[in-house]
């Protein structure tokens, strides 16, 4: 393929993506399988790097991929596979904590506050050396671009770092990636405390829209959002944080600008919004939960995608880790 190659990764999650994990990330995914060389990988390694139930860890995965072939990712399309189907990434993470200093991946601000919340004895290493997991993760594919939101700059930057050291170390391996920030990529707030972003962790349960809630339970949620005391349908994110994040929503599901949105509901009430979005959600929640039962229903039919997925990400990743290993003299 002479396209452009994307790489991304997205945690298993217990139950379900919400719908900030779907505007903010895995829709961007289903768009650049039109131009991009993309792969897409469900990252279990990472999510190791927590205490973690094999069997919950193994059904999220499983229910992630699902998930996401149900969200519009195409195997015929892009790569799909899981991340530990691909025992190179763990092999040339290796070589790449060999070349990391202590003091810069010390630097990485993620580990600065996940460990902050778990106590910093019980950290593991694991959740230390993740960003440079993940820079082994993107090198192995030559990934030109890498879809990450603003959080995950540091650690494109870091990938950036590591490839140019080893390439003017070793010789030239690794291609240098750039995030693909997406500009006008929706950031997606709590229904409930808009002034926080939607989260798994986070977020309250009547403010967090899980993608696999019954539609009713949608339609609820959005319907009781919490918005402000005056009555204009205006995007205002300081002054009006509820009635902005209803309007990205809408806008981001479908297609229309805020501009259109704010023209459409001139003198209208909030409980129009508010009626409108919930059935604009119900309609796209409803196929996407069958969608996702019909792969979970079928695991031969998933087996066989992640298999076939595997094994082209093999084929990309076992050259690269052929080249790293000359390279370093194995
Ligand atoms: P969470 O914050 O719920 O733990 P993750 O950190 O696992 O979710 O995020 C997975 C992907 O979803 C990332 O690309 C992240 O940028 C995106 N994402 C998560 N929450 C939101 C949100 N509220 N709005 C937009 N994008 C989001
Ligand atoms: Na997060």
């Amino acid at each position: 393929s002479d396209r452009p190659r994307a790489l991304s990764g997205i945690q298993p999650t217990a139950g379900s993506f919400h719908l900030g994990n779907y505007l903010g990330a895995i829709r961007q995914y289903v768009a650049l399988q039109e131009t991009h060389d993309a792969f897409y990988m469900v990252v279990d390694l990472h999510a190791i790097t927590v205490p973690q139930d094999p069997a919950e860890l193994r059904a999220n995965t499983r229910l992630a991929a699902a998930q996401l072939l149900a969200a519009g990712l195409d195997p015929e399309r892009c790569t799909l596979f899981i991340q530990s189907h691909v025992p190179e990434h763990a092999q040339l993470g290796w070589i790449m904590n060999c070349l990391t200093g202590f003091g810069e991946a010390s630097r990485m601000t993620q580990f600065k506050d996940k460990s902050a919340k778990q106590g910093t004895d019980r950290a593991t290493v694991g959740l230390f050396t993740y960003p440079i997991l993940q820079v082994a993760d993107i090198l192995l594919y030559q990934a030109n671009a890498v879809p990450v939101g603003e959080d995950q700059r540091q650690h494109i930057e870091l990938t950036r770092d590591l490839a140019e050291r080893f390439n003017t170390r070793f010789g030239d391996t690794f291609t240098i990636p750039a995030p693909h920030i997406v500009k006008e990529v929706a950031k997606i707030y709590d229904l409930q405390d808009p002034t926080i972003k939607m989260s798994k962790s986070a977020s309250t349960p009547k403010g967090l829209i899980n993608l696999l809630d019954e539609p009713k339970t949608t339609a609820k949620k959005i319907k009781s959002a919490v918005t402000d005391t005056d009555t204009v349908i205006r995007f205002d994110p300081v002054n009006k944080p509820g009635v902005s994040n209803l309007l990205t929503i809408q806008s981001t599901l479908t297609g229309k600008s805020v501009a259109e949105l704010e023209a459409e509901y001139e003198g209208r009430m909030y409980g129009a919004l508010k009626t409108d979005l919930a059935d604009i959600m119900v309609d796209f929640v409803t196929p996407f939960r069958s969608r996702t039962q019909e792969y979970l229903d079928d695991p031969e039919t998933l087996d066989s995608i992640l298999a076939k997925g595997a094994e082209k990400a093999r084929a990309v990743a076992a050259e690269t880790l052929a080249a790293t290993y000359d390279r370093v003299g194995f």
